[in-house]
């Protein structure tokens, strides 16, 4: 079978489904109808969050059987287009967390401690010392927007770092909560007791824009780290608090159109750091997405039950 890989992924995962005996084929520019052409006999597309895998490309894979996504996110995969053509989404929930759950931790460090800007200062010769005054996080408010896989490892790294834990996630139990040393409340009490506010869910229609102008606003005088998917955070009304001083600073590893617009307002805002989404980028994550979604693609030609692992 054709399998066609749109976006990079570990050489381990391509060599399992070589050996298996599938044509790999790799195509990571691909768009519009070239990218159609190239799916129309593939019976199984791989992807990771650069691929937008639309209804109008489920028309085009007549043979399609399975779309992975190497990695957690599939709001980039239409699952109802999906669902209409009988084509089975896979993605790999558990190989990218602890990566993702670290750099949300390095995010928060850097955001507090202005990491990327004195370390650029620094570079250009320039011992700017007096010009940065930290926050400790130790004894700060860590609040947590989504306590599923990733908050909850990094409710165990920065718990254990002196933070008290605060989440909001309407789907999460409040005995698992305090296994973790969390406190559920909603939305409003963890903005007004956040002094960092790190958001872990999904992007779905009811997380979009979660974090607007009036939220970001409670949050007084605290830091936003956005490591799950832009969109979540209303990226313009993030811009405009850290700049006028509502907030003290931000880190972000996604955005809601990427790659980044060199336009963006985040870009002009110092105390804004950025990263170019690279949450789950570590060899061990990177290799553990791509084989299990090698494993996936194996058991659906098989016809085997496919496991979300
Ligand atoms: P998960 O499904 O395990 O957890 C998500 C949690 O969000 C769940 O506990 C769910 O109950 C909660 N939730 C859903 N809707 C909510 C709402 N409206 N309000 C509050 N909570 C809500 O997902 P995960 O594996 O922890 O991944 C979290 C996010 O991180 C996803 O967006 C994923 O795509 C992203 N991610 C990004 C990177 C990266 O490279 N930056 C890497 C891995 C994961
Ligand atoms: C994910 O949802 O797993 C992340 O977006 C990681 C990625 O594939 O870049």
């Amino acid at each position: 079978m054709k399998v066609l890989v749109t976006d990079p992924i570990a050489e381990a995962g391509l060599d399992r489904l070589r050996e298996a005996g599938h044509e790999v084929v790799t195509g990571y520019e691909l768009e519009g109808d070239a990218l159609f052409d190239a799916v129309a006999d593939a019976g199984a597309l791989v992807v990771r969050s650069g691929t937008d895998v639309s209804r109008e490309l489920f028309e085009a894979a007549e043979d399609l059987v399975i779309v992975g996504r190497a990695g957690i996110g599939v709001d980039n995969i239409d699952i109802d287009a999906a669902t209409d053509h009988g084509v089975v989404v896979a993605n790999a929930p558990e190989g990218n967390v602890r990566a993702a759950a670290e750099h949300t931790v390095a995010m928060a460090f850097a955001a507090a401690r202005s990491i990327p800007q004195a370390h650029a200062r620094l570079k250009d010769g320039e011992w700017a010392k007096g010009d940065y005054l930290g926050t400790e996080l130790n004894g700060t408010t860590l609040g947590i927007v989504g306590l599923g896989r990733v908050g909850q490892e990094v409710a165990k790294r920065l718990g254990s770092l002196g933070m008290d834990l605060v989440a909001y996630d309407p789907y999460i139990s409040e005995e698992r909560a305090d296994q973790l040393g969390a406190e559920l409340a909603d939305l409003d009490e963890v903005l007004s007791r956040a002094t960092f506010l790190t958001i872990h869910t999904p992007l779905t229609p009811e997380t979009e824009n979660l974090i607007g102008e009036a939220e970001l606003a409670e949050l007084e005088d605290g830091y936003v780290i956005n490591c799950a998917r832009g969109g979540i955070v209303d990226e313009a009304a993030l811009a405009a608090a850290v700049e006028d001083g509502v907030l003290a600073g931000a880190a972000l590893d996604t955005f809601a159109e990427e790659p980044l617009d060199p336009d963006s307002p985040l870009l002009d805002v110092d105390e804004v750091v950025v990263t170019p989404h690279l949450g789950a980028s570590t060899g061990a994550a990177q290799e553990h997405v791509a084989t299990s979604i090698a494993d996936q693609v194996l058991a659906a030609f098989a016809g085997e039950p496919v496991m979300n692992a």
